[in-house]
């Protein structure tokens, strides 16, 4: 289900008032498949459901990759995040999906003549002045594209947990190294934020191989949907396979939890992007461990209501 921003404003406010008006917590308001109470290493406690992430963000709910998406996802009573990072024309790192800047700023405006507009061709002052949230709604107009930095700060102070992807790491030579540098001097590769606060993945097997190599603490996961018989190889250097949840069946999660990964535990499944309740509980009836997902409330609510039949 595509969730269009105007028709869903109103129900992310009403799930947010509802929220406090129920007086819950950011923790308690996650539920059961919450990171309330003693975290297991890779921060899944999961005995009552999967662990929900918010996509990019609250990203039905306000414009992805944003401080205004993760902002949300707390109030939500969200507490995983999932993000992009990509690399500034001048080594910067920075929030954001698309490698061109045209989607989800008034790039094409600001900057006519620099086509096709790569965030790599652009330095990162420039992508300061970019408006990148009227794009999905006037109230979200002058949001701007986070840093890595700004944003594992305002993750760190919502008290959030991160699910961070490398993307298109082809196109960023270096990219891994400078993301563990980022992280770590941000203090999120301390033993607590490593243990139950921080998962690295990739659509790409060398940036996770290079991550697990350079951090071997680390938990990373593998984006995509490998064969059975292709599983082990993935397993010496992951800890879980998140693939696109029209490509799994139980047998294929079954198989994945069938194999210990490369912190030898059994491996993981988080699965994309999951919008509505008759998929959530679908994966969910497939075992799979977390689902990922841009209307955490949906999820949530279809897979704690799953318990109540
Ligand atoms: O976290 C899974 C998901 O983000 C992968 O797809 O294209 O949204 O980055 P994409
Ligand atoms: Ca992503």
């Amino acid at each position: 289900m595509y969730v269009r921003p105007a028709a869903v404003a109103a129900a992310a406010f009403l799930g947010f008032t509802l929220t406090v008006l129920g007086g819950t917590t950011s923790s308690a308001a996650t539920g059961p498949s919450s990171s309330t109470g003693p975290a297991s290493p890779t921060g899944k406690t999961g005995p009552l459901g999967p662990v929900v992430y918010a996509h990019r963000g609250a990203s039905a709910y306000a414009p992805e990759n944003t401080l205004a998406s993760i902002d949300l996802a707390m109030r939500m009573g969200f507490d995983w995040v999932e993000n992009d990072v990509q690399r500034t024309k001048d080594g910067e790192l920075v929030v954001i999906h698309d490698d061109t800047l045209a989607r989800t700023t008034d790039v094409e405006q600001a900057f006519p003549d620099r086509k096709p507009w790569h965030v790599k061709d652009f330095t990162y002052a420039e992508i300061a002045t970019l408006d990148a949230g009227s794009w999905f709604g006037a109230g979200f107009a002058g949001t701007r594209v986070p840093t890595l930095r700004e944003y594992l700060d305002r993750v760190q102070r919502n008290q959030q947990r991160l699910l961070l992807e490398i993307k298109k790491p082809e196109i960023y030579p270096g990219i891994e190294e400078q993301t563990l540098q980022v992280l770590d001097e941000a203090g999120w590769l301390d033993e607590g934020h490593v243990q139950r606060r921080l998962v690295v993945q990739s659509f790409s097997a060398d940036s996770v191989r290079i991550v697990h190599e350079m951090r071997p603490d680390l938990v990373t996961a593998f984006l995509g949907t490998p064969t059975v018989a292709d599983l082990p190889k993935y397993a010496q250097f992951t800890d879980r396979i998140n693939p696109w949840h029209t490509t799994i069946s139980a047998d294929w999660v079954t198989a994945v939890h069938g194999l210990l990964g490369a912190h030898g535990r059994a491996m993981e499944v988080d699965t994309w992007i999951v919008d509505d309740p008759a998929t959530a509980r679908k994966v969910q009836g497939m075992g799979v461990d977390g689902i990922i997902t841009n209307a955490p409330d949906v999820v949530r609510k279809a897979v704690l209501g799953a318990f109540a039949h």
